[in-house]
């Protein structure tokens, strides 16, 4: 998905080089989010003719982050590469497509004009952008690009041409621009008009900033200041005007706070703005992964904020109050490591993050399970239990990863809740305008946080009324933010697309949340110490399934040429083969599919002979004996099963072809370490067939748009 970062260095000199390094390295960190093309804008050398031309260069170029670095490079005689530049914004972007195909000029930033007066970078979606297309066309504003994107800078241009006064605010002329736009976006801004200034605006698309300065910061806390102003349009007949609104130039008597000079004294002379005037550089990015490298003080953005840098100093600024809402902004301590988002040793980040799971699962378990005295406690539900006790229903809702994290929680939670529960794919649930109640508790599940899908399903809910609770592992985040209550799987941070280790810590915290509802229930104490007891060995087990991988990279080396490979299971081992069929398929684009073993004999079962590789998973629990039918049945097709089984299990091995033995643990937990043999497969698989593992073709890691 698209990823935006941007550097303000304010009296702190960099040469034109450096700030590219710096941009650059900025989109190499967000490169995990899936992505098709990456461009830079930054000042570009002053000419002679012109001292003060402050003009403004844009490099854009299809594919890879690389492909951006390259050029850059070959551009070095007209951009100056060794110029210092006392004061300096530079935005960079790598672009997901979604409105026409990659390329250089459907790649951001986009421009306003020729002359490049004003650029943007956006993540998100503007649903009405094609009545603003038309409406800036009919004004003349030619349009370059395919994407929803340019008509921000073409409206932002427009509203600075048709300006009231001479002199207009960057934040000002944002604050009318963002009252146009539906949808969701991110956006961050520079104009020659405005050297040295930054601003940034969200809705429904994530945006922090990240602020480093040699001297204390002059606040920790920064006030918004509120510009009570009328709503300002620019489409005269648009639906969402309100009745009685002026059209074309918005309010015909500006008030006060509009009029030049006014706002201006408002923002620039506060003591507590952040910066000061003194030396200070900014960083704004849609992950903290970009920033984290540079400094850990960063503040999160809020919905319709704007944010604006002038003078090296940072304010934030919204139109009107809305009661409840929160008057500050903090600038907060991120304590996320960068050697945490490093590769180090391994050939890929999934590789990395399959193999960090003895300590990931720990991690989301630290703090929270007493071993001792089997009591569990998840602080940001314990406000709540008595709710969820009463309620009727439990809904799980999540996409990919996260949905098959509920699927393979979902039998556990059924009997220590003993509730009915729902797995719900976030799109279908809303394509079916699903039922919910006041009385129903629905779990949002999404690592990233972010989940277009996900978080609309979330709105749907909490507008019926439901108790909505969180499980993400990003701190900040949309769905962290936006429900009532909710668990941080604390995985630390995935880069590679395909999800693993937060797959394990969902799991992990979707059976705590069960063991915490069910700690008063008598007749249940002796399967939780179970449970409880797995977990405490979880560790040490998944340490013993990673060191199979070379036996699982033997069999990759045999079936990295097959095209098609099925994943057969049952019960508790169900969401398995979901989950490993979807690794495979995602970074080997290999055809697989995950069966439900009792569902062999309605039809996969023809797709059976001795050509097809099959992996069933038999594991010794309650579907033992269903599975063994199931194997028979692939047998007896001269089908060769490769089976993920129990350490020791004679019965079974005598009829595969191979076997993957696994630690055996209490039946609920298995799925954790059965999942790890396919994760570790499909990496096997994909680096054999010559394919990026952490970012595969087509996909992203966060599904920003619907
Ligand atoms: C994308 C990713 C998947 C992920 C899914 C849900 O499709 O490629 O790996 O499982 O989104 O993401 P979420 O962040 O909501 O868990």
């Amino acid at each position: 998905m698209c990823g935006i970062f941007a550097y303000l260095n304010y009296q702190v000199p960099r040469t034109r080089k450096e700030i590219l390094e710096t941009l650059v390295k900025g989109l190499q960190r967000l490169e995990y989010r899936g992505y098709d093309s990456a461009g830079v804008a930054v000042d570009g050398p002053k000419n002679n003719k012109d001292n003060n031309n402050n003009s403004i260069t844009l490099i854009k170029k299809r594919g890879k982050v690389k492909n951006l670095d390259e050029e850059l490079y070959k551009k070095d005689s007209d951009l100056d590469l060794d110029a210092v530049l006392g004061t300096h914004f530079g935005l960079a972007h790598t672009r997901w497509a979604t409105h026409g195909e990659p390329s250089a000029v459907n790649c951001h930033p986009h421009r306003s004009d020729k002359d490049n007066e004003f650029v943007v970078v956006h993540n998100g979606i503007i649903t009405n952008y094609k009545e603003l297309k038309k409406y800036l066309n009919s004004k003349g504003y030619e349009f370059e690009s395919e994407t929803d994107t340019e008509v921000i800078p073409k409206l932002t241009k427009y509203v600075y041409d048709n300006r009231e006064r001479d002199t207009i605010s960057f934040s000002t002329l944002v604050e009318r621009v963002i009252q146009q736009l539906e949808g969701a976006f991110a956006l961050v801004f520079k104009s020659r008009h405005f050297p040295g200034e930054a601003v940034a605006t969200r809705r429904g698309s994530p945006l922090l900033i990240g602020v480093r300065s040699e001297s204390e910061l002059s606040a920790e806390h920064i006030p918004i200041q509120y510009n009570s102003a009328p709503y300002y349009s620019v489409l005269r007949d648009h639906p969402g005007t309100p009745q009685g609104a002026e059209g074309l130039m918005g309010p015909t008597e500006p008030t006060a706070l509009f009029k030049e000079g006014v706002q201006e004294k408002n923002i620039h002379n506060r003591p507590d703005a952040v910066g000061g005037g003194k030396a200070v550089e900014y960083y704004f990015a849609s992950d903290a992964s970009a920033i984290i490298e540079h400094t850990n003080k960063v503040l999160y953005m809020e919905d319709d904020d704007v944010a604006i840098v002038t003078n090296g100093k940072l304010s934030i600024h919204r139109l009107n109050r809305q009661a409840g809402e929160d008057p500050v902004r903090l600038i907060k301590t991120l304590q996320m490591e960068l050697q945490q988002i490093m590769k180090g040793n391994f050939e890929a980040f999934m590789q990395k993050e399959i193999f960090e799971q003895p300590e990931s699962v720990v991690n989301t378990m630290r703090g929270r399970i007493v071993f001792d005295t089997d009591t569990v406690v998840l602080g940001g539900l314990k406000d709540h239990l008595k709710e969820i006790k009463r309620c009727r229903r439990l809904i799980m809702i999540g996409c990919g990863t996260s949905f098959h994290a509920a699927v393979a929680t979902r039998q556990i939670l059924e009997e220590l809740t003993e509730l009915p529960v729902m797995v719900e794919l976030a799109s279908d649930f809303l394509d079916r305008n699903t039922p919910v109640f006041r009385d129903d508790v629905c779990f949002f599940i999404s690592q990233s946080g972010e989940t277009a899908d996900t978080l609309m399903a979330l709105r749907y809910c909490k507008e019926r009324g439901a108790l909505t609770v969180g499980i993400t592992n990003t701190v900040g985040s949309s769905i962290s933010r936006d429900t009532d209550c909710g668990v941080h799987i604390n995985a630390g941070p995935e880069i590679g697309v395909a999800s693993t280790k937060a797959y394990t810590s969902q799991f992990v915290s979707l059976v705590m949340f069960g063991l915490m509802v069910s700690e008063d229930r008598v007749s249940l104490q002796k399967r939780r110490g179970e449970i409880i007891q797995g977990l405490k060995d979880l560790p040490e087990l998944i340490k013993k399934v990673l060191a199979l991988d070379n036996k699982i990279k033997a069999i990759a080396d045999e079936l990295y040429e097959q095209r098609s490979l099925l994943v057969m299971g049952r019960g508790f081992n169900y969401a398995t083969c979901l989950e490993g069929a979807l690794k495979i398929k995602e970074i080997t684009y290999m055809h697989s599919e995950g069966i439900l073993a009792g569902e062999l004999k309605h039809g996969p079962l023809a797709l059976i002979d001795k050509h097809m590789p099959v992996i069933m998973i038999i594991m010794r629990d309650a579907c033992y004996q269903k599975c063994q039918n199931a194997l028979e049945q692939v047998t007896a097709r001269s089908g060769r099963p490769i089976i993920l089984c129990c350490q020791d299990d004679v019965e079974i091995t005598k009829n595969a072809y191979k076997t993957i033995e696994l630690p055996h643990t209490v039946d609920c937990l298995q799925g954790i370490l059965s999942v790890i043999p396919l994760q570790l497969m499909s990496f096997h698989l994909a680096v054999l067939r010559g394919y990026d593992v952490d970012c595969p073709r087509n996909l992203a890691k966060s599904v920003t748009v619907e």
